[in-house]
């Protein structure tokens, strides 16, 4: 555990009177919970309380505050801190992606993409920007019959994503340059797609460019799904899919809903696996889970859960706890990027 954490825990502990007892998935609304978790036997009547994280036989209400507000700010703080002192290179590689994003979003551009990763293509290029993320430049490539999907690293991810790991909720991948992430979504997708987990096929790759092509896959984001009345039933089918990843030995370190698609079949295919390492380490397959459950509300997921367990995936609560605590100071980070997932066009 990052020494923040363990200072929050700690400052927990010593409000409580020293009885530090359980940390417990943050958001928890404590009416449904989710399915499949085993109460540690320390906790079975202990009290749950608004974003459930810790409890403690005396006034855990007022703990948990102290300690989420304490956390949370001493986070913000880390994050201003580093956007401050960062700031003239993020302007560079903020321009700098918005050029090679302007670019890819042009037929000349595409269609160098597609040349310089091996890919032929023929015919006149129609392009449209997909998702709005401002690590990579994701856009949808139309000739003729055929649809492809062009992603590419940008340096501005690279910054996002050194402030993630130092500052902020993603402490795991090592390499984080446009190459590594480039080489690391490749690796996971033939992988996964070998375990019978349903990704996008690599159709190419240009390693200098930090550029893949993808096969298509028409689809809704499974956030977007959430006021259909089959919402549930793609959560769960979600929560398998994460399990088969893990048992494929792959952690998705990025595993939020937006990067899951529910293909026109229902099924759930998983993206944007830039961050995505092969390990089988049980720590981060139990990041995933807490990392993913962060997005959904309590009813969903339970749903999730259950899917996860149904699935083959081991639960692990304590491990998953911990995890959950690790992420609990970033509550702001993971509302703000829910609400924008749900409402995306
Ligand atoms: N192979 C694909 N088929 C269909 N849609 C895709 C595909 N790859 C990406 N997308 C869409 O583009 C969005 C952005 O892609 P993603 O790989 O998640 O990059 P990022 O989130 O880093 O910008 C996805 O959320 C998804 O909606
Ligand atoms: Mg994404």
């Amino acid at each position: 555990m990052r020494p923040e954490f363990q200072g929050a825990r700690r400052r927990a502990q010593v409000e409580a009177g020293g009885s530090l007892r359980r940390v417990d998935l943050p958001g928890s609304s404590g009416t449904s919970g989710h399915a499949g978790r085993e109460p540690l036997p320390a906790t079975r009547d202990a009290r749950r309380v608004d974003q459930g994280s810790i409890e403690t036989p005396t006034d855990p209400a007022r703990v948990v505050a102290v300690a989420a507000r304490r956390s949370a700010a001493a986070a913000l703080a880390r994050v201003a801190a580093l956007a401050v002192a960062a700031a003239p290179v993020t302007a560079i590689a903020w321009a700098w992606s918005a050029w090679q994003r302007r670019r890819l979003a042009t037929p000349a551009g595409a269609r160098a993409a597609l040349v310089a990763a091996g890919v032929d293509l023929p015919g006149p290029l129609r392009v449209r920007v997909l998702g709005g993320g401002r690590a990579n430049a994701v856009v949808q490539v139309d000739a003729d019959a055929r649809r492809l999907v062009i992603k590419r690293a940008l340096p501005l991810g690279t910054v996002l994503a050194r402030a993630a790991r130092s500052v902020g909720p993603q402490p795991f991948p090592a390499a984080l340059d446009r190459g590594a992430r480039i080489d690391r979504e490749r690796a996971a997708l033939i992988r996964l797609a070998a375990a019978g987990v349903r990704v996008p096929a690599v159709l190419g790759v240009d390693r200098r460019g930090h550029t893949l092509v993808l096969e298509h896959l028409a689809g809704a984001p499974l956030p977007r799904t959430a006021p259909t009345p089959g919402f549930a039933r793609h959560v769960a089918a979600y929560g398998a899919a994460l399990a088969a990843a893990h048992r494929a030995g792959v952690r998705l370190t990025d595993g939020h809903p937006g990067n899951a698609l529910v293909t026109a079949d229902g099924a759930i295919a998983l993206l944007d696996l830039e961050m995505a390492e092969v390990d089988r380490d049980p720590a981060r397959a139990a990041f995933d889970l807490a990392y993913a459950a962060r997005y959904f509300f309590a009813g969903e997921r339970a749903a999730l859960i259950a899917g996860f367990t149904a699935g083959g995936g081991a639960l692990e609560p304590a491990a998953m706890a911990a995890m959950a605590a690790r992420i609990a100071p970033y509550a702001w980070l993971f509302d703000r990027e829910r609400a924008r997932q749900r409402a995306w066009p």
